[in-house]
């Protein structure tokens, strides 16, 4: 978008009416001076280095603040910069980050921290397309960075920004549909402060998480109700407009928690495509697979105590729901297999070896509690 009378342009053909220039001006003004005094005081929020902002963002992607800030603190004691985290290996950036789950969001990190070594002399960039190319970071991400670290003026678009705009605006796209992100970054553009991008930024955040809230919002107390569409013409349930529902698909598995006569149990590695890839999980079996062929298949022949229905445990992913239904199995002997990455035996004091996904960790809950 290239100068103020495009933009109006732009955005009246998506039936926005951009406010006049006072009146923006005005918004930045009470948004910040509201930020100022109420802004939340979280750790990233201590720093201008984009190493740390960076962790701070892709970790607060498809999880809550309060969670974040134990795990963002013991990350950077860990990897305290971009070098020591590509130099970091598997296994203790998985363990860094078990619990927060998605874990491809901190493969694809220290995939761009690689990539930061190798091309930028271990220097995060400056530049937005160098960040923007980075792997693992998004227009929203790339956003936050350039303009928290560095100040530049570029829009932070995510959900509760879009639910912000929607609100202001009335703005009747459907905001889960992603070709409209694109209208609501250059809205956001045309409004951001120039002096303060990041904490203009960072104020829409916190208001979007309280009192701008999807559910829950107490628009009463806003400090930029006055200029809100929504607020004033009562359509605050109207907006935002989001019709797209992923259909969550729902999947039964069997988990066979089996037990050698030493205590220890097994683990099977997953497929190195799709959820979880790569994890090692107790044998997770299709509901109806036929849990004593598969034990048979493997080689015990006659385990003792039978089989023993735990109960059932569910895992919510983004798209995806697993239902789990555990089966203990207790094997008089020890599997004749050969040493592989496939399989593993672990004694429970050997778990710590290990990152688990969180289905794991639920499996191994009901197991014993
Ligand atoms: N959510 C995403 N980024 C954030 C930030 N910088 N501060 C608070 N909440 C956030």
């Amino acid at each position: 978008m290239k100068g103020k009378r495009e933009t109006r342009i732009f955005l009246k053909d998506y039936g926005i009416d951009l406010w006049e220039e006072k009146k923006i001006q005005d918004f930045r003004k009470a948004l910040l001076d509201w930020y100022d005094q109420n802004k939340r005081h979280l750790p990233w929020r201590e720093t201008r280095d984009p190493y740390k902002i960076w962790v701070s963002e892709i970790m607060l992607q498809q999880t809550q603040v309060a969670t974040v800030i134990p795990y963002y603190l013991n990350f950077l004691k860990k990897f305290p910069t971009i070098k020591h985290l590509a130099e970091a290996d598997t296994s203790s950036i998985e363990k860094a980050w078990e619990g927060l789950g998605y874990y491809s969001r901190v493969r694809n990190m220290r995939e761009a921290a690689r990539m930061i070594q190798v091309d930028f002399g271990g220097t995060f960039p400056r530049d937005y397309k160098a960040v923007r190319a980075l792997k693992g970071i998004g227009p929203y991400t790339a956003g936050a960075i350039m303009s928290i670290a560095y100040n530049e003026a570029y829009p932070a678009v995510d959900g509760n920004v879009m639910r912000i705009l929607a609100r202001l605006f009335e703005i009747d796209l459907d905001i889960a549909e992603p070709k409209n992100r694109k209208v609501f970054e250059v809205l956001c553009q045309a409004l951001i402060s120039p002096d303060r991008p990041g904490d203009f930024n960072q104020a829409l955040m916190d208001l979007g998480s309280d009192i701008e809230a999807a559910r829950g919002y107490h628009v009463e107390d806003s400090p930029v109700k006055e200029f809100s569409g929504a607020y004033i013409n009562d359509t605050m349930d109207r907006y935002p407009i989001k019709k797209r529902r992923v259909k969550v698909q729902k999947q039964t598995f069997k988990a066979l928690i089996i037990e050698e006569t030493n205590g220890r149990f097994l683990f099977k590695k997953r497929p190195k495509d799709g959820l979880l890839a790569n994890f090692y999980m107790m044998p997770l079996l299709d509901e109806k697979e036929d849990v004593k062929a598969y034990l048979e298949a493997l080689g015990f022949s006659n385990y003792l105590l039978g089989k023993k229905a735990l109960g059932q445990v569910k895992h919510i992913f983004s798209h995806r729901e697993w239902l789990i239904d555990c089966w203990y199995v207790q094997v008089d002997r020890l599997l004749e297999l050969e040493p592989c990455e496939e399989w593993l035996w672990l004694s429970p004091n050997e778990f710590n070896s290990q990152a688990f996904p969180k289905p794991q960790h639920k499996i191994w809950e009901l197991f014993t509690k």
